[in-house]
């Protein structure tokens, strides 16, 4: 079993380095790769740390040349990078697109992203690697092995959507950023986080009808523990967009003034939503005093008890015995 793992982190590995090669000194590769980042904004030792590279737009590229070196089809097939199709015909997944590697805590390669170049709306915008052996999405936050070092010097990490958000935020220099990568958040990535700070600072993308859906997933985040804040962009802008329209310094200074606690964010984002509505005044209150009952420390719990108070208008003792009886009821 073993083994097998380590022949899909080997070809992983030799997939990378070609993508890189293609990036770097193919001829496609330069003209409409490297120019794609570069238009983006992104600079070349971003480029280089994240070991971004090109997938050349024909069928059988990293086919060709992994069988040429002696890699088995097998496993090219396992990690997902080649496809068989009915007629036995073997393709390659990425073709076409900048890609992106996922590593693992340790550095390893064991999925990729692919972005296609082409604005058509008919094709995916990212293609990513599917589950295999050794890459299972629900357990990886992309760029965490890059940020790693920084979360715990910062004792915060930073929480995006996109991989183009990891690149940009990073290249303002706050290292201490992941992604779900479109994903929502799971208890393992909440958990892989906490083994280095128990401190989360969301970033939403600006464009989110999804933040209040989002809100909802975050509670997890409370579940384990953990302190949560979020930063909002304007409308449109995610973290990517953003960092290159104000620049970096403005950008750094953005994260600091804009930041929210969690359960306040949410509660001025349903309150703004309920207007004077009693009905749904009433409902918000009980679906803060949710996400207020999940944090399993009673001292933040009393203090955010007495913010929720204020910012609602409605008396401790019946925020309170909501909050017991939420409790009780899960027992
Ligand atoms: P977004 O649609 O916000 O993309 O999806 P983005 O990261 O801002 O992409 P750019 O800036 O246009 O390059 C957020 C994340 O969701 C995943 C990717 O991980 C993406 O970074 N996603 C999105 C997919 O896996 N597939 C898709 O087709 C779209
Ligand atoms: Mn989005
Ligand atoms: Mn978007
Ligand atoms: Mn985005
Ligand atoms: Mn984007």
């Amino acid at each position: 079993v073993q083994q097998t793992k380590e022949n899909l982190f080997i070809i992983s590995q030799y997939a990378s380095d070609f993508f890189k090669k293609e990036l770097w000194e193919g001829e496609e590769g330069k003209a409409i790769g490297l120019s794609y980042f570069k238009e983006r904004g992104f600079r070349e030792d971003i480029i280089k740390k994240f070991e971004l590279g090109f997938s050349p737009d024909i069928w059988d590229a990293l086919y060709a040349d992994a069988i040429k070196n002696g890699y088995k089809l097998q496993y090219l097939e396992e990690t997902g990078l080649c496809i068989k199709n009915d007629n036995g015909k073997i393709y390659d997944r990425f073709r076409g697109r900048v890609m992106f590697p996922i590593h693992n805590i340790t550095g390893r390669i064991i999925g990729f992203g692919g972005r296609t170049l082409k604005s058509d709306k008919n094709i995916p915008k990212y293609v990513n690697s599917p589950e295999s052996p050794i890459y299972h999405k629900s357990n990886v936050l992309y760029g965490l092995f890059q940020a790693k070092k920084a979360i715990r010097d910062n004792d915060n990490c930073y929480l995006v959507e996109g991989y183009a958000d990891v690149l940009s935020v990073h290249q303002a220099g706050v290292e201490n950023v992941v992604a779900s990568s479109g994903t929502s958040l799971t208890i393992e990535q909440v958990r892989l986080i906490g083994r280095f700070t128990k401190n989360i600072t969301i970033l939403f993308d600006g464009d989110s009808a999804g933040v209040k859906a989002s809100l909802r997933g975050l509670d997890i985040i409370l579940e384990e523990g953990l302190n949560v804040k979020i930063v909002s962009f304007p409308d449109g802008h995610d973290p990517d967009s953003y960092m290159h329209h104000v620049g970096a310094g403005l950008f750094k200074e953005y994260l600091e003034q804009s930041k929210k606690d969690f359960i306040l964010y949410k509660a001025n984002v349903l309150l703004a939503e309920a207007g004077s509505d009693p009905i749904k005044r009433a409902e918000l209150i009980r679906d803060i005093v949710e996400s207020i009952a999940k944090i399993p420390d009673q001292i933040k719990t009393s203090i955010f008890i007495r913010e929720c108070s204020n910012l609602l208008k409605v008396e401790e003792r019946i925020l309170i015995s909501e909050l017991n009886k939420i409790r009780s009821a899960k027992i």
